[in-house]
C-alpha cells in the first residue's frame, strides 16, 4: 500500500505521517518512509539520530548514472537500488529523505520528484509493506503529479477555515489527476461540532477525526520524536491504519 499525506502547512501532516508509521511497525509491517517536504521532520519525530543524507544531495551521483538527452535527466538506471542504497534503517523502518527541490536552472527538471515518482511507480510491495510519503505543504507539488502512483491520498485538514480551503483546492486537484482514493482526516477536532462541519464538508471523504493531545508538543518541546508514544493519537492512528486496510483490501 502506498500511502501519501498532504496538506496546508502545519495542519500535522508529518505527526500523523509518523504516528501512522508507528502504528504499521505495531502491526507487523514493513515501512519505507519517504520524507518528501524540503525541510525535513521525520528523522526526528522517527527519534532517528543518523544523518540521513537527502536524495538531493545525490543527484550528482544519479545525474552521471543517467543519461543526459537535452536539458532532462532520462532516470531509467538504478532506480531499483535506491531505498538499499540511501535509506536509514530502524527496526522494521526504512526512511528516505526527499531534501530541497532544486529548479530548473541547474539544467534539470526537478530531477528529485522525477525519482521520487520512478521510484513510487516502480515500487512493488507485499501484503506486508507499506510506503509512506510525508509530502510538502500545499498544493504547488501537484503539478509535478508525483502522486500518481499512490494508492491512497490523505489530505489532513483542521477544522479552520484555511486548511478547509487548501483541502478543498487538493481535491479538485487530485480529482483532475484522476486520483480515486483520496480521503480527508481532520486533526486537533476538539468538539462535535467540529467534527460535524468537517463530515458535513468531505462527505463520505471524512475518514477521522484526530483530537488535540498535549503530550505532543510537550515532547516537541523537550524536543523528543513519538516513537514511544502510545496516547490517544496513537490509538486513533490504529484506528486510521485498520481503516487504510479495510478500504484498499484488494491492493497489496
Ligand atoms: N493532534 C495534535 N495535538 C497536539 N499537537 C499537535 C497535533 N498534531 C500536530 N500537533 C503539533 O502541531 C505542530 C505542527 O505539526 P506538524 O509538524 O506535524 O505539521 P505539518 O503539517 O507536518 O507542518 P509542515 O507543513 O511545516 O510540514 C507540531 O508542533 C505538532 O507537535
Ligand atoms: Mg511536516
Amino acid at each position: 500500500m502506498k500511502i501519501a499525506l498532504c496538506g496546508k502547512g502545519g495542519v500535522g501532516k508529518s505527526s500523523l505521517a509518523s504516528l501512522l508509521i508507528l502504528s504499521f511497525l505495531h502491526a507487523g509491517y514493513k515501512v519505507l518512509a519517504i520524507d518528501a517536504d524540503p525541510s525535513p521532520h521525520l528523522a526526528r519525530l522517527l527519534e532517528i539520530p543518523q544523518e540521513v543524507t537527502p536524495l538531493a544531495e545525490m543527484m550528482d551521483l544519479l545525474a552521471e548514472r543517467a543519461q543526459k538527452s537535452g536539458p532532462y535527466y532520462t532516470l531509467n538506471p538504478k532506480i531499483d537500488d535506491l531505498p538499499e542504497k540511501f535509506a536509514i534503517t530502524k527496526d522494521g523502518l526504512r526512511l528516505m529523505v526527499l531534501g530541497a527541490i532544486r529548479t530548473a536552472g541547474g539544467g534539470c527538471a526537478c530531477p528529485e520528484q522525477t525519482v521520487l515518482k520512478r521510484l513510487l511507480t516502480y515500487l512493488l510491495l507485499t501484503s506486508k509493506e507499506v510506503v509512506l510519503v510525508d509530502m510538502e505543504a500545499g498544493v504547488e507539488h501537484f503539478g509535478r503529479a508525483s502522486v500518481t502512483p499512490m494508492d491512497v491520498l490523505l489530505v489532513i485538514t483542521q477544522p479552520l477555515k484555511g486548511s478547509i480551503e487548501t483541502t478543498r483546492q487538493i481535491l479538485k486537484l487530485a480529482k483532475e489527476l484522476g486520483l480515486e482514493r483520496v480521503y480527508v482526516i481532520g486533526n486537533k477536532v476538539r468538539t462535535k461540532e467540529q467534527e460535524e462541519l468537517l463530515q458535513g464538508e468531505f462527505g463520505d471523504r471524512y475518514l477521522l477525526s484526530f483530537p488535540p493531545d498535549e503530550e505532543l508538543e510537550r515532547r516537541e518541546f523537550e524536543g523528543r520524536g513519538l516513537w514511544t508514544y502510545r496516547g490517544v493519537l496513537f490509538s486513533k492512528a490504529q484506528e486510521l491504519r485498520e481503516k487504510l486496510t479495510e478500504l484498499l483490501h484488494e491492493i497489496t
